[in-house]
């Protein structure tokens, strides 16, 4: 096949992109297909229209290649492309409308509201401790976790410098004490399931950037050690948001549980559509773990691209 493996691009995850971009593209060369590499810039579509791919392979991450538009502009050209179409897209993004479609499905997803970043010097959007994230970024750009201590004082004061500053609006979500789980799905030929369940257990701070990105900063637990029934509905969650938000290819549903609470803690905070493609990414790696290697999990959802 001739594969366009698309990356890079102008988000705040564009070195992100960049990593799964490489590792993508270099997988599909190993296996003996023909690859364009495309750093995605506003000539985008002149550069695709002139490769004349097969098929996309869209290893970008947050906006817009993650949001529709890039995905909309691929229908218009025609040309098939990895991963979830334009709704799923516009709605998975957006952690918000995530909400209104995965929670009146049973999946349960913390409560939370939207609030303007100058509003919050007023007071505080919750009671604290709770997370400030934007609603349409990823790895954890612009999150900032406000606790107790009142680590930003209290109210926030506008000299403290916080990740917010550099978005309008952002939810505003309580924090859920405990431990953080992760579930990958895959489309194969008998439809989605759920690979395993990783713990991610940080060394300092929370899952953040640095955390995700910094060999060693974050110990991965593959599969995680959890009681059964924790376990089963992590898998059975991940499948559902999977479907609900007809995704393609694969999705990975990121959860936090709070481990003293049982079932009643298990909540999900949003599912990823263009899952990070990295070396330290956890698709990749639970993959291996189900036992499919890296080149085979990028073919797998190419064949899903095309089926
Ligand atoms: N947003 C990053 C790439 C992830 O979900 O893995
Ligand atoms: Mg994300």
């Amino acid at each position: 096949l001739h594969v366009a493996v698309l990356m890079g691009g102008w988000a705040n995850e564009r070195p992100v992109s960049l990593m799964s971009g490489k590792g993508v593209a270099d997988a599909l060369e190993s296996k003996g297909h023909r690859v364009t590499r495309i750093d995605m810039d506003r000539e985008v579509a002149a550069r695709i229209a002139e490769a004349k791919p097969d098929v996309v392979f869209n290893a970008l991450h947050g906006v817009p290649g993650e949001d529709g538009t890039v995905q909309g502009m691929l229908d218009l050209m025609g040309v098939p492309y990895t991963h979830s179409g334009l709704a799923t897209s516009v709605i998975a993004i957006d952690k918000e409308l995530t909400k209104q479609a995965l929670v009146p499905k049973g999946i349960p997803m913390p409560g939370g509201r939207i609030v303007k970043s100058s509003e919050l010097y007023e007071g505080d959007p919750l009671p604290r401790p709770y997370v400030l994230k934007p609603v349409n970024e990823g790895s954890s750009v612009g999150v900032a976790i406000v606790t107790d201590e009142s680590n930003y004082g209290n109210p926030i004061s506008p000299e403290a410098k916080g990740p917010w500053q550099d978005f309008e609006s952002l939810l505003a979500e309580p924090f859920i004490r405990g431990r953080e789980l992760t579930s990958a799905v895959i489309d194969g030929e008998d439809g989605p399931h759920a690979l395993a369940v990783t713990e991610l257990k940080v060394k300092s701070g929370f899952y953040d950037f640095e955390n995700k990105y910094t060999d060693g900063k974050t110990e991965h637990i593959c599969p995680a050690d959890l009681p059964e029934n924790i376990e089963k509905l992590c898998l059975e969650y991940a499948v559902r948001a999977h479907k609900v938000l007809g995704c393609k290819g694969t999705s990975r549903t990121d959860f936090r549980w709070d481990d003293e609470r049982g079932e009643e803690g298990l909540f999900v905070l949003e599912t990823n559509t263009q899952p990070g493609m990295t070396p330290l990414s956890l698709v990749p790696e639970q993959a291996r773990y189900a036992g499919m290697e890296y080149a085979d999990l990028v073919e797998t959802i190419i064949t899903a691209a095309l089926r």
